[in-house]
């Protein structure tokens, strides 16, 4: 008799401890959506009607789901005329810089809700073969999306290819462009990083950073190599500067994204007249990543892949010493053109 009683005991604390912390769960679901439960603001300018804007956040989360969907390839053509799906032309485009994290940037971009992210690399105004294709098959490239969010997408080369300011002058002479940079120095060695890691991965000899970023027969650095002409920005932004005005660039702080993501997303949006959505909540420190990983939701978090924050190898201070002096005179020019200041050394 007794034992039937404590066993009824037990169960009744079981039923109730579950309530319990189901609730609790519900609870901290509830509060760490809550600043993506507000009303979308109105996003001012170019993006969109107001009477579009005023979708509440709530229907737009839902949106967004189905999004997911439609992205995944689950969408048939009656949903995506219901719901009014468009592929539309980038309203924005990161540019560059190769290494400067460019993914870390859109990803992070992709937090907002009027944001829809391009998630590869499309190549379309670098490549000749591409371009050829025409903007048709550029916009087939693009997410679908709703008619007030706005597309972005990223190609790291479009920054320093040649023939890209005008392709893109021609397809949108007000488009915003969005560059991220890095201290150029360590911008080079982890370009070199990949590069030694796809050799690697083939089983083919590669020469040591030193070696490439400085002349063997005169000493003086190399601006052969690509991974320091690259590091050379002022000499890319000037191309750019022939097509567009420098109020169309924003320029993005690559190592303080890393370290403080938030602070540069929210100047992102206000350079995108977007209302600020994106908040810490989105943004968590992992640790054994090293980085910091997005939050969506309570159920939906990731942090990017592994090829993002490579160990880079040991460079030999003097070439750090004499690269840091070589890139000190175009950093300047940077800073004065920009009208944005890094304490690069
Ligand atoms: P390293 O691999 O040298 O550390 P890109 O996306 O343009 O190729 O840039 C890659 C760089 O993004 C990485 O360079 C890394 O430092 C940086 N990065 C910035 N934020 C990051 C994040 N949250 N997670 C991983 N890498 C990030």
């Amino acid at each position: 008799m007794l034992f039937k009683q404590q066993a009824l005991l037990r169960q009744k604390l079981f039923v109730l401890g579950s309530l319990a912390i189901g609730s609790l769960l519900y609870l901290v679901a509830r509060v760490g959506s809550l600043d993506r439960l507000q009303p979308l603001c109105p996003i001012d300018g170019q993006f969109g009607p107001r009477s579009q804007d005023e979708i509440a956040l709530r229907a737009l989360q839902f949106k967004r789901g189905l999004l997911h969907e439609f992205r995944k390839g689950n969408a048939t053509k009656e949903q995506i005329r219901l719901h009014n799906l468009v592929q539309q032309l980038p309203k924005a485009i990161i540019i560059g810089v190769r290494k400067g994290g460019t993914r870390a940037l859109l990803e992070m971009l992709n937090l907002h809700p009027a944001v829809v992210k391009a998630s590869q690399e499309i190549h379309f105004f670098d490549n000749d073969e591409n371009y050829a294709k025409g903007i048709e098959w550029y916009r087939k490239k693009m997410p679908f999306s709703y008619p007030h969010q706005i597309t972005i997408e990223k190609s790291p080369a479009y920054f320093i290819t040649e023939e890209v300011p005008e392709r893109i002058y021609k397809m949108n002479s007000s488009i915003k462009l969005l560059i991220i940079v890095r201290e150029p120095t360590t911008r080079a060695i982890s370009d070199y990083t990949q590069v030694l890691e796809g050799k690697e991965r083939k089983n083919k000899t590669y020469y040591k950073f030193e070696k490439l970023a400085i002349d063997p027969n005169t000493c003086e650095v190399n601006t052969k190599y690509k991974a320091v002409r690259t590091s050379i920005y002022t000499k890319h932004l000037e191309r750019w500067l022939k097509y567009f005005p420098i109020e169309q660039f924003h320029i993005v702080d690559g190592d303080r994204l890393i370290t403080e993501p938030l602070p540069e997303l929210q100047l992102v949006e206000k350079f995108l007249n977007l209302p600020p959505r994106i908040s810490q909540y989105n943004l968590y420190f992992n640790a054994t990543r090293g980085f910091y990983c997005l939050r969506f939701n309570i159920v939906f978090n990731k942090c990017l892949a592994g090829s993002k924050g490579r160990i880079h190898p040991e460079v030999d201070t003097s070439v750090i010493t004499k690269l840091r002096k070589f890139f000190h005179p175009f950093n300047q020019k940077f800073y004065q053109i920009t009208g944005r200041t890094f304490n690069w050394p």
